[in-house]
């Protein structure tokens, strides 16, 4: 396998971005995310397709999927500029993942399981540096620069209140993904509670033996 096609399931907080980071870097191939590319189109104006709200944003702050319509083209675009690529944040339910169907194959399907306890805990701790888009966690993985500390934001999704929202919506939506991928017998669960090296020898030996 040249450059695989990763696609990278799992809870919110379950560490998806900090594992496709990894992937993108060993394995030299796209990091796609859909969580990135629509905190950078928070405010678009998308109210032409009919939608509930307005922008991105209004849907992202109350921890809601926004529209299947915006979402897919984001990706489709993305995917044809890419050989290779580590995809996170979708599919997030089973119509988009019948659209991934149509735009590429997949080399493998990780899943990263963490309890929903731990993942509440991961959220409402993590920090991101603004310069570097390093992620970070107040306990589990600070910084050691003083500076970069000063500067740490959070993500306005990240509050108590959104993350439970956000967590029933994966659990509604997201799930049945997971489930239909199982089903299917390409899914690679990965044990997503281990510590952040430990997950990430697992995901590379994962991929690896795809090849
Ligand atoms: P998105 O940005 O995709 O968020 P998410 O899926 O909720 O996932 P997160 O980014 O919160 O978590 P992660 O799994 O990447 O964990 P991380 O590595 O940061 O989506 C945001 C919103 O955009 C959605 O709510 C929705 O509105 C919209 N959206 C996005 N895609 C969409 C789609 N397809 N359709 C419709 N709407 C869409 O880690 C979390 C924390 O834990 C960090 O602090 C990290 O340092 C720490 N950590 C990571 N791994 C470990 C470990 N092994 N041990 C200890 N700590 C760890």
């Amino acid at each position: 396998m040249a450059q695989p096609r990763v696609l990278i399931l799992g809870a919110p907080g379950a560490g998806k971005g900090t594992q496709s980071s990894k992937i993108a870097s060993e394995f030299d191939v796209e990091h796609v995310t859909t969580g990135d590319a629509l905190r950078a189109n928070k405010e678009m104006d998308i109210s032409e397709m009919d939608t509930e709200y307005d922008t991105p944003r209004e849907y992202m702050d109350q921890g809601e999927l926004v529209p299947d319509e915006v979402v897919n083209a984001i990706v489709d675009e993305a995917l044809t500029q890419a050989d290779g690529f580590v995809l996170d944040g979708y599919p997030r339910n089973p119509e988009q993942a019948e659209e991934l169907e149509e735009m590429t194959d997949l080399d493998v399907v990780l899943s990263l399981d963490v309890g929903e306890e731990e993942l509440v805990h991961r959220l409402t701790g993590r920090r991101l540096d603004p310069e570097t888009g390093e992620i970070y966690h107040l306990e589990y993985n600070p910084p050691e620069d003083p500076e970069v500390e000063d500067r740490l934001e959070q993500r306005e999704d990240d509050t108590e209140e959104t993350v439970k929202e956000r967590l029933r919506v994966y659990r509604e939506n997201t799930e049945p993904v997971i489930d239909h991928y199982d089903e299917q017998g390409v899914l690679e669960r990965v044990d997503g509670e281990q510590a952040p090296d430990e997950v990430w020898e697992d995901v590379k030996a994962t991929i690896e033996d795809a090849a």
